[in-house]
């Protein structure tokens, strides 16, 4: 099937986005590390899944000291991972089976090791030291605020040669952009332009909410409560990051973007706690198309809390605006270990809730298998911000290890004679081919809620809440209703005649009682399709 933007305008609402972290994706030179020749050879499967679009973790070279989101060039395309034009090649065979592709996009800092940053540090008085915050220490020759980097240390580091401290947000190497300058807006809008006039289908956004600073580089104040603060070491990044001043960068480039056509996507990184700060990156449906929703992410795994904040992000987002749902992703747990502890009723539960919300549906390599975070030894891992640094607060390497695609040594992601990047975790028969075989595997599961999702793509609007108890949560979206049993009791679902019922247990074999009354078990939901 063809199909291209211009077909259709709005592939990402009510969509699926597969977030394929390439480097644990697929081995195509045997290197160990993935790389898009693998992804190439895999393009049948994410079609097989019916996803609507991938979105690729950043794919620019970079000294990997944060893994691509330290980007010494943002026209390139790293040489583990090929060439520009393997790039293009995967982005052109997903658009020929009606996959869009969107990049990541990291516009906070660069790398150290960009020529931007090389230029501003060799001469104080080239442009481009203007393209950094550079900033003189306190009298005493301290940084210049108190501001934390993502290690816990001071977030700024001496220049020694001009005895000028320059911010960064994230590690050292990671040199934070200064949005105050107008050379860097006309940088990153070349650079959106280069990627559209490539057929890329957008952006996911990189620390969207922390890209604008204060000005005036006042200190951070102290968290009052830090379990409900998001605290970041003790502080609330007001100052920081948090800048109401973003709000027109992303205004212009969603001019940009709506320039090539409606269907470009711009999707923020958004770590707000803060629901009514979450929906004003939609603008009046001006800004970011989508932002993603970390309240949601570290909901706990009970039928009140998810029907509270489900509710309460549908209540706040602009009319018409799609809500972003995901429950893993490459630097927290994975779902099925955070939600549902490695228990696959529950995993298979957390597949149909996510696949029947109305909004932006993201899932995470694997998370179509259940793959559960991997115990990665110290020796072994390789994220310099959570190995090496011991106030970092959680290891990341857990969720980003490589995909297992079948049984056996390589596992089907590399060689067999290989050492991948990264270790695999148990061979435990719940890799890809093991469960294209299982007719009711999570992969089946998956898979056919995708498909159901699919046909009602259009209907999945108005979310009304029916039932929220201790144990039980019902609502109705578009054309599906969905109940989710969180207790221990079997409970009797009431209804109308259903054209489809799908339950997370059985892919076969629903206990339907009479013309409408149909056995929800414990640990399962039910959708029906009216
Ligand atoms: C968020 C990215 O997802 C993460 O992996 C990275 O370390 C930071 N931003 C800094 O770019």
């Amino acid at each position: 099937m063809e199909m291209n933007c211009e077909d259709s305008p709005s592939w990402w609402k009510n969509g699926v986005l597969y977030h394929m972290y390439l480097r644990s994706f697929a081995d195509g030179n045997g290197d160990g590390f993935g790389d898009l020749k693998g992804a190439i050879n895999r393009i049948d499967y994410i079609s097989e899944l019916g996803v609507n679009g991938v979105w690729l973790s950043p794919t620019s070279p970079s000294p990997n000291n944060d893994w691509g989101y330290d980007v010494s060039d943002y026209l390139g395309v790293h040489p583990d991972y090929g060439t520009l034009s393997d790039l293009e090649e995967f982005i052109d065979r997903c658009n020929r089976l009606g996959i869009e592709v969107i990049l990541d996009l990291v516009p906070n800092h660069t790398s150290s090791d960009h020529a931007w940053f090389i230029e501003a540090l060799a001469d104080p008085h080239s442009p481009f030291r203007q393209y950094y915050v550079f900033s003189r220490g306190k009298p005493d020759g301290s940084p210049p605020n108190n501001w934390l980097d993502a290690t816990g240390g001071s977030a700024w580091t001496l220049d020694p040669s001009s005895g000028e401290y320059y911010l960064h947000n994230f590690l050292p190497s990671q040199p934070d952009l200064n949005w105050w300058n107008e050379e860097v807006h006309k940088e990153f809008e070349g650079i959106l332009r280069f990627w559209f006039d490539r057929k890329v289908a957008g952006f996911r956004i990189d620390v969207a909410h922390g890209v604008f600073k204060d000005e005036l580089l006042r200190d951070d104040p102290p968290a009052p409560e830090i379990s409900k603060e998001f605290s970041h070491f003790g502080l609330v990044e007001t100052y920081s990051k948090n800048r109401e001043d973003v709000h027109p960068l992303y205004r212009s480039w969603r001019k940009i973007a709506d320039s090539y056509d409606p269907s470009r996507v711009l999707v923020g990184e958004t770590w707000v706690n803060d629901i009514s700060r979450l929906a004003s990156f939609y603008g009046n449906d001006d800004e970011l198309n989508l932002a993603f929703n970390f309240m949601f992410v570290f909901t706990e795994f009970n039928a009140r809390a998810f029907s509270e904040i489900v509710g309460n992000t549908l209540n706040a987002l602009p009319k018409g605006a799609s809500a972003a749902w995901t429950g893993s992703n490459h630097d927290i747990s994975r779902f099925p270990t955070r939600w549902a502890d490695g228990d696959y009723d529950k995993i298979r539960m957390a597949l149909a809730i996510l696949l029947t919300l109305p909004g932006t549906v993201f899932l995470y390599y694997g998370d179509e298998i259940g793959m559960r975070d991997v115990d990665v030894p110290v020796e072994l891992q390789r994220d310099p911000m959570t190995k090496l640094i011991p106030a970092a607060r959680f290891q990341r390497d857990r969720a980003r290890t490589p995909m297992p695609w079948q049984e056996g040594p390589g596992r089907g992601f590399c060689d067999p004679n290989t050492t991948p990047w990264l270790p695999f975790g148990d061979d435990d028969g719940l890799d890809v081919e093991s469960q294209r075989r299982d007719p009711n595997s999570t992969l089946n599961l998956t898979k056919l809620l995708i498909e159901l999702r699919r046909q009602v793509k259009e209907s999945l609007l108005d979310y009304q809440l029916v039932e929220a108890t201790d144990s039980i949560w019902r609502y109705r979206c578009g054309s599906l209703e969905v109940l989710a049993n969180f207790g221990d009791e079997i409970y009797a679902l009431e209804t109308e005649r259903s054209e489809r019922v799908v339950s997370s247990r059985q892919l076969e074999g629903v206990v339907i009682r009479g013309d409408s009354c149909i056995e929800v078990g414990p640990k399962e939901v039910i959708v029906l399709k009216r």
